[in-house]
């Protein structure tokens, strides 16, 4: 594995490998590393002949309030990690790469029509920063494929829509989260918890996957599920910010005759912001009869 942070560097690598057909896949990250980032490694090497990593913490998509400066920075352990996996290429780009122009007066990408809703309302210039990244790594590497996790799901809705609409040549593969014994989502920012909040930690998803069991059953009273499961989330001490129930083609509110949902919820614990999401997907034949 060879780790570049020159772009005309990389671009001649790339340059070469597609030259001779290879098909290349990119994962991008923010570093400190851990087994859902290494799935998404997994999973890109299972679909393409050359994989690159990048890892570059976003100052654009970190509030003012939020920990940009904090957000654990562990390169050479990562560079260890992904030593050990089919990678070929560990890309970290210094700011003045990716942002020539600035953060402030530079060129933004836009989404609106994920805006306004969910963790966009918490975060608000969250999602136009990941998908201005996004948009610039896919520019600087020129990826056939890139792999995102469905645990940022509506980030990876985002990228997508991003593609879509600015005709981008990248295929987007949603991998499945990844989670540790007890249902908690693995997540670069459960470091910050503490032992105690560690151990009500999964409830959140243990919330998710009682609604997703009771809308498999067949109940369809949306506003009552999530009204309770914000009281259970407020019982065990944590602060959420929502628990809804979406279509998980748009993340609109579902219509009736749907089958198919995403339950998401974030909240907070102490000062660490969870976020997770279950799918039910039922498919029409049985959600109809
Ligand atoms: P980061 O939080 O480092 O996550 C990088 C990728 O790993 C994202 O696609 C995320 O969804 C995925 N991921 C994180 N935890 C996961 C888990 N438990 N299971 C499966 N996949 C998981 O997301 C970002 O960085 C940034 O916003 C980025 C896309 C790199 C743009 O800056």
């Amino acid at each position: 594995m060879e780790r570049i942070t020159a772009l005309d560097t990389l671009r001649r690598r790339v340059a070469d490998w597609k030259g001779s057909g290879d098909v290349v896949a990119l994962v991008p990250t923010m570093g400190n590393l851990h087994h859902g980032h290494l799935r998404l490694v997994e999973e890109a090497a299972a679909l393409a002949d050359r994989v690159i990593v990048s890892v570059f913490v976003n100052p654009t998509q970190f509030g003012p309030d939020e920990d940009f400066a904090a957000y654990p920075r562990t390169l050479e352990a990562d560079r260890r990690a992904l030593a050990r996996m089919p990678v070929d290429i560990l890309f970290t780009p210094g700011a003045e790469t990716v942002y020539p122009e600035g953060t402030a007066q530079g060129t933004r990408v836009q989404v609106p029509a994920l805006e306004g809703m969910l963790c966009a309302l918490a975060r608000p210039g969250h999602f136009s920063g990941v998908a201005t990244v996004v948009a610039k790594l896919f520019n600087m590497v020129g990826p056939d494929l890139a792999t995102f996790g469905r645990k940022d799901y509506q980030q990876l809705l985002v990228v997508r829509h991003m593609v879509r609409d600015l005709c981008m040549r990248v295929r987007i593969v949603g991998v499945e989260t990844v989670r540790d014994a007890d249902g908690l989502a693995l997540s670069s920012r459960n470091g910050y918890l503490s032992p105690e909040q560690r151990r009500v930690a999964p409830r959140l998803n243990a919330v998710l996957r009682e609604i997703a069991g009771e809308l498999a059953a067949g109940r369809r009273d949306f506003a009552a599920l999530e009204e309770r499961a914000q009281g259970e989330l407020r019982d065990v001490g944590m602060d959420p910010d929502y628990v809804s129930i979406r279509r998980p083609e748009d993340l609109q509110r579902p219509m009736s005759g749907d089958c198919d949902f995403v339950v998401l919820g974030a909240a907070r614990l102490g000062p660490t912001r969870l976020i997770d999401n279950v799918a039910v997907e039922q498919g029409t034949d049985t959600c109809r009869t």
